[in-house]
């Protein structure tokens, strides 16, 4: 598989077949150094490959620093992952970044390095046991698409050495770069507008989809599939058992596209999975490709290599789609993304979430190819979101690169569904049930549901105290706030809403545990009704659940998959069977064949 994939993308060239058997030389040599607890993990995964979609773990996603200061202060809050239910940690990027702008450590300038303020690869490593020990694994991002415009190679190239030159695209006419223009995306419209950095010492125009920084790798040169796949395996032999493949979307350019999704972006991670499956098979690979659903399926491969690439990608368009729900009171674009979210190979799961350090991206509802409504759809839930009248949410809107319509919005969970920002004060049941509502979702879809850090204990907004840049300069920072302990010292002495969220995510995770042990493989069966506001999922004839998107309680439409004898599994006081619920406002009910 990794000879079939690499001599699609790299076969023609005359040094094809030395390349190829010095790659093999260094796989083989990472396996060799493999430490031997980690490799007791790859016979076990081998032995069982349903393992990860038998009992899928609940994920936590977290920045190092904001979350507890430094990896080592990571250990310390292992005991309150455990209590949550965690069994993945997903840490943002922890290497060592540029200096000055690095867009939150996601400008890699050295692979090899912890960033200093966080630690060192000895903390790293142990904070990796530590987690093992505990059951909980490591995911850990490798940022693909880029590196730092002072990582070496980066430093290399500006030098004039023509080897590392090799590394980046650099266009010499301004007129190709306009011509490159009108065919791709905007990702940072307002912050970082354009894909294409002049620097005079390339000779040219660095292409840098991300900020200026980040100069985008050439994968169409083998060297850099080489040296990026060196970067995972020493990874993985540090003890990170899932990469969070960052924007691999991005990977290959072809001019006269969008440069996005290219069939070639799925070469390359067949042949990244491939060359973990020789000398690291126990590790897994997650899809950051915030895309349309329709587009997602590559991303676990197809054809002969399905699932041979990526075990789990994040389901962004349930996620946008849930937002909208909640700000429309209408299910619509939901229904669609559950109709649009394709069949997963075995062994394959989506990661499913509420927030995440990302803006919720609205365009992976492709608004340009939907009809008009869905359009107006889109764009009020995001005026909603950003507050308002009438509008419980407490968020902002980032604006598309036209000026026309909204690419995303930002906020913390807390802010967006109106829970009360004094942590002393209890959430009115409302806001609170919104907040569960979301997760519940998250929780029954997603194979792998992530927990977003501060979640948990209610922790809203950033305040803007000048410990973070300004929400102006990217108004991700909004949802980037420092941990909260004074939250998580009520949550523990049972106090505020910190101890009402937190207690609300345990005993879901409780329930989520309990689910039947085929519920996650089992395709999702839209069963709602004409009432808009309702979504009525199933999965096969074991599992059943409803979620009211309304602020109003709401009777359920009797129907087929309701039909004969349902225990209720969530939340732990409800008692009907699905006939006779009556939905509270922003209510949800799971059940389990009884
Ligand atoms: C991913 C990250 C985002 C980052 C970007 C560039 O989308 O989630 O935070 O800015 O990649 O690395």
């Amino acid at each position: 598989r990794l000879h079939a994939a690499l001599s699609s993308l790299y076969g023609d060239r005359p040094e094809f077949a030395d390349w190829y058997a010095r790659l093999l030389v260094a796989i083989a040599a990472a396996a060799a150094i493999r430490p031997a607890s980690l490799q007791a993990l790859d016979v076990q995964r081998e032995d069982d490959p349903q393992w990860l979609s038998r009992a899928p773990p609940l994920g936590y996603s977290a920045y190092v620093d904001r979350f507890a200061g430094t990896l080592r202060g990571v250990r310390t809050r292992i005991p309150m992952l455990r209590a949550l239910g965690v069994g993945y940690l997903h840490l943002l990027p922890f290497l060592r970044a540029r200096a000055g702008d690095n867009d939150d450590g996601f400008a890699v300038a050295s692979f090899e390095e912890v960033e200093p303020r966080l630690g060192d690869m000895q903390d790293l490593e142990d904070l990796a046991a530590a987690l093992r020990a505990d059951g909980i694994l490591l995911c850990g991002d490798l940022v693909l698409n880029h590196v730092a415009d002072d990582h070496p190679w980066a430093q290399a190239a500006r030098a004039g050495n023509t080897r590392y030159r090799g590394f980046f695209h650099v266009l010499h006419d301004v007129a190709e770069v306009q011509a490159c223009e009108r065919d791709l995306h905007q990702v940072f419209p307002q912050t970082a507008p354009g894909n294409f950095t002049h620097v005079p010492a390339m000779g040219g125009w660095v292409w840098t989809t991300f900020y200026p920084y980040q100069w985008d790798l050439n994968y169409a040169n083998p060297e850099v599939f080489a040296a990026m796949a060196a970067v995972l395996l020493d990874l993985a032999n540090r003890g990170i058992e899932i990469f969070r493949l960052d924007s691999a979307p991005f990977l290959w350019k072809r001019r006269g596209t969008a440069c996005i999704n290219l069939p070639e972006v799925e070469r390359v991670l067949v042949a990244l999975r491939a060359v973990l499956d020789l000398a690291a098979p126990g590790t897994l690979l997650k899809a950051e490709a915030i895309m349309p659903t329709p587009d997602l399926a590559r991303y676990f491969g197809s054809g002969d290599d399905a699932g041979h690439a990526c075990h789990l990608a994040y389901h962004s368009g349930l996620m946008a789609a849930s937002w909208a729900a909640l700000a429309r009171q209408d299910t619509a674009l939901l229904r669609t993304q559950l109709r649009l979210t394709p069949a997963l190979p075995s062994g394959c799961g989506w990661l499913s979430y509420v927030r995440c350090h990302d803006d919720i991206i609205w365009s992976v509802l492709e608004p340009e190819r939907s009809r008009p409504d869905e359009r107006a759809a889109i764009a009020a839930a995001a005026r909603f979101l950003s507050g308002g009248p009438g509008s419980f949410a407490h968020g902002l809107s980032v604006r598309r690169a036209d000026g026309e319509g909204v690419h995303g919005s930002n906020g913390m969970t807390a802010s967006l569904v109106g829970l009360p920002e004094d942590p002393r004060q209890l959430a009115d049941e409302q806001a609170l049930a919104r907040y569960a509502l979301l997760y519940a979702l998250a929780y029954w879809c997603g194979a792998v549901p992530l927990v977003y850090s501060g979640d948990e204990l209610g922790q809203g907004n950033d305040a803007g105290s000048g410990e973070t840049p300004p929400h102006a300069t990217d108004g991700r920072w909004l949802q980037r706030p420092r941990y909260d302990e004074t939250r998580l010292a009520l949550a523990q002495v049972g106090q505020g809403t910190p101890a009402q969220t937190f207690a609300l995510l345990q005993r879901l995770g409780a329930a989520r545990r309990r689910l039947p042990a085929s519920h996650h493989e089992t395709p999702i069966e839209d069963c709602s009704g004409l009432d808009a506001a309702i979504l009525l999922l199933a999965r096969g004839a074991h599992s059943l659940a409803a979620f009211n998107f309304s602020a109003q309680p709401q009777v359920l439409d009797s129907g087929r998959a309701m039909a004969g004898d349902w225990r209720p599994l969530w939340p732990d006081v409800a008692t009907a069977a699905p006939a006779e619920v009556t939905l509270p406002p922003w209510g949800c009910v799971w059940w389990v064949r009884a």
